[in-house]
């Protein structure tokens, strides 16, 4: 995945290097964890997860981006677009689907003191114009937890549509759809 740059933010690869300073803002903080990775890790673990990320990212146009604040090269967060088989998602367009979809998702994650500056919006419109313009991905599609309210703000003002995931598993889950608007005006 490619390096990409805005106003304020620079998104690069994440690396090994990143793994004391992502400890720190994301995944020692339990309410930023709470629902991107369920519990806060410890810094080894942070350590092999980066090492994977790295090496996930190698060649591939998907994969993890640290979130570089340019005004003073603070690490704030992450963001992301990783694939996935939606299988405990139903989708509200064909709630009796008999298979599951193969997806990709916008992640996202900030350290507290990063939360409520547009910074998370920022960051992920810019992924999205990758996703769309570079990838030519025909849509975006994220399952969050219905208590999730930031994230559903975010999704909201990214203009995912959101519904309710029809699977009977998982009835308090959001689910949000972003389509590729180039490629909708496209289709027949
Ligand atoms: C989700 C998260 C990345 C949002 O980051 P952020 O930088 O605070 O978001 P932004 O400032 O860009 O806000 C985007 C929109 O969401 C709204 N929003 C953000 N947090 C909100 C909250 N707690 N309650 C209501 N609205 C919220 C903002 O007002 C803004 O809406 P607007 O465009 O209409 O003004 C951040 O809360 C986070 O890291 N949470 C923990 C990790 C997580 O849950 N990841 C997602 C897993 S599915």
């Amino acid at each position: 995945m490619k390096t990409l740059d805005t106003d304020r933010l620079h998104l690069r690869p994440v690396t090994l290097n990143d793994a004391a300073a992502l400890h720190q803002v994301v995944y020692s903080d339990q309410e930023v964890c709470r629902f991107f990775c369920g519990q806060t890790r410890s810094l080894d673990e942070v350590r092999e997860r980066m090492v994977y990320r790295s090496f996930q990212l190698r060649d591939s146009p998907l994969g993890f981006l640290a979130i570089v604040r340019k005004v003073d090269t603070a690490l704030i967060g992450l963001v992301a677009l990783q694939f996935y088989i939606a299988r405990w998602v139903r989708w509200e367009e064909a709630p009796d689907e008999p298979t599951a979809r193969i997806e990709v998702e916008l992640s996202y994650a900030l350290g507290r003191d990063f939360w409520r500056h547009s910074y998370a919006a920022e960051a992920c419109r810019a992924v999205i114009d990758y996703a769309f313009s570079d990838l030519r991905l025909p849509r975006i599609a994220n399952s969050v937890a219905g208590a999730n309210t930031a994230s559903i703000a975010l999704m909201r003002s990214l203009g995912f549509r959101l519904s309710m995931n029809q699977h009977p598993d998982h009835q308090t889950a959001i689910v949000g759809v972003l389509h590729n608007p180039v490629l909708s005006e496209l289709a027949p």
